[in-house]
């Protein structure tokens, strides 16, 4: 049996990297582009050094033949969203725009996933939030992530280009040195403090990057790809106080976390996310909030100190 090739646009990132290696534990050939140099993308990969849109995209998938492309090139957070929304368009939408088009021409069949995010909810109606509840969201992220998902129909219905969308909660794990978990072990390791936005009692639901990996191999394996919604959290409901005390324990700190109360521009209140469309594909996650803040302090700790 011939070995089946993934497309990674962006495996030089945080989950790009992840994805690559979980592919490659899977027996599945890897095929990524950035914008960085080859040496900070997984080893043992076939890399094309790009900035999309770019001519040369499809060129390098009329080469590779991907039987799956893992879209993970673009921006992840809300706040840069808010003070630059041209560049988090670009890099969301006519980015993605080129992708899927390189990719109906040069690979039609190639089952392709796009990274959208639980942005698109803004502060949904219920929790758990399941697909089906409306899209409304708070910042130029989320809405620009909804205008990829759009994308996806739009390329599905009018030219079959096979293609799944998976709504990610909130990510974390070692190597993510942006969002409230690193926010937490920087602030704690450098100043021995903690004072956070917000009043403690807002909640997200974490994922672990390792699981992310895992569910998207699965989603690529048995997913049917027609321009389907996956939410993709742990099913579990935490709050950042919560996560605050997790963490700090894990640092091996003894500190109790203030919250200044304040409300920031584009943040959603309270998320939890209905996992059930995922894990009957066959996904299920595996690292538990404890286990997983323990890595990340450890990396964090190391990294920190070695700075210092
Ligand atoms: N990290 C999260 O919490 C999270 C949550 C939900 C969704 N997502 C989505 O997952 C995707 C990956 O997120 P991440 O956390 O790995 O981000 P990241 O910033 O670590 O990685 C993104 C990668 O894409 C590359 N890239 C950006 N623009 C590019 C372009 N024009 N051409 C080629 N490469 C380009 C970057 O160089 C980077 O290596 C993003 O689309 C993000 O919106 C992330």
């Amino acid at each position: 049996m011939n070995t089946k090739t993934v497309l990674i646009p962006g495996v030089a990132g945080f989950l790009g990297q992840r994805i690559a290696l979980e592919f490659m534990r899977r027996g599945w050939e890897v095929a990524g582009m950035d914008v960085v140099e080859a040496p900070n993308a997984p080893a043992g990969i076939r890399y094309r050094r790009l900035a999309l849109p770019d001519p040369a995209l499809f060129d390098f998938i009329q080469e590779v033949q991907p039987a799956a492309c893992v879209h993970c090139a673009g921006r992840a957070s809300v706040p840069l969203s808010v003070s630059d929304p041209a560049a988090d368009f670009h890099d969301a939408v006519p980015v993605t725009f080129a992708l899927l088009d390189a990719l109906r021409r040069a690979a039609p069949k190639c089952r392709t996933v796009l990274l959208s995010s639980a942005a698109v909810y803004g502060n949904p109606l219920r929790l758990p939030v399941s697909e089906d509840q409306p899209t409304a969201p708070l910042s130029p992220y989320g809405f620009h992530k909804l205008l990829g998902e759009i994308l996806a129909d739009e390329f599905t219905r009018l030219y079959a280009l096979p293609t799944a969308v998976v709504r990610i909660f909130s990510a974390y794990g070692p190597g993510l040195r942006r969002q409230v978990v690193w926010d937490i072990c920087e602030r704690v390791l450098t100043s021995g403090t903690l004072r956070l936005h917000g009043t403690g009692e807002e909640s997200r639901d974490f994922i672990h990057a390792d699981d992310i990996a895992s569910a998207l191999a699965t989603v690529v394996e048995r997913a049917p790809f027609q321009a389907e919604r996956y939410n993709l959290g742990s099913g579990q409901e935490t709050t950042i106080r919560a996560l605050a005390c997790t963490l700090l324990d894990a640092l091996g700190v003894n500190l109790e976390p203030e919250f200044d109360g304040s409300v920031r521009a584009g943040d959603p209140r309270n998320w939890c996310a209905n996992i059930t469309a995922v894990t009957a594909l066959g996904y299920a996650p595996s690292i538990t909030l404890e286990s997983g803040l323990r890595t990340v302090a450890a990396w964090a700790s190391a990294k920190l100190t070695s700075q210092s």
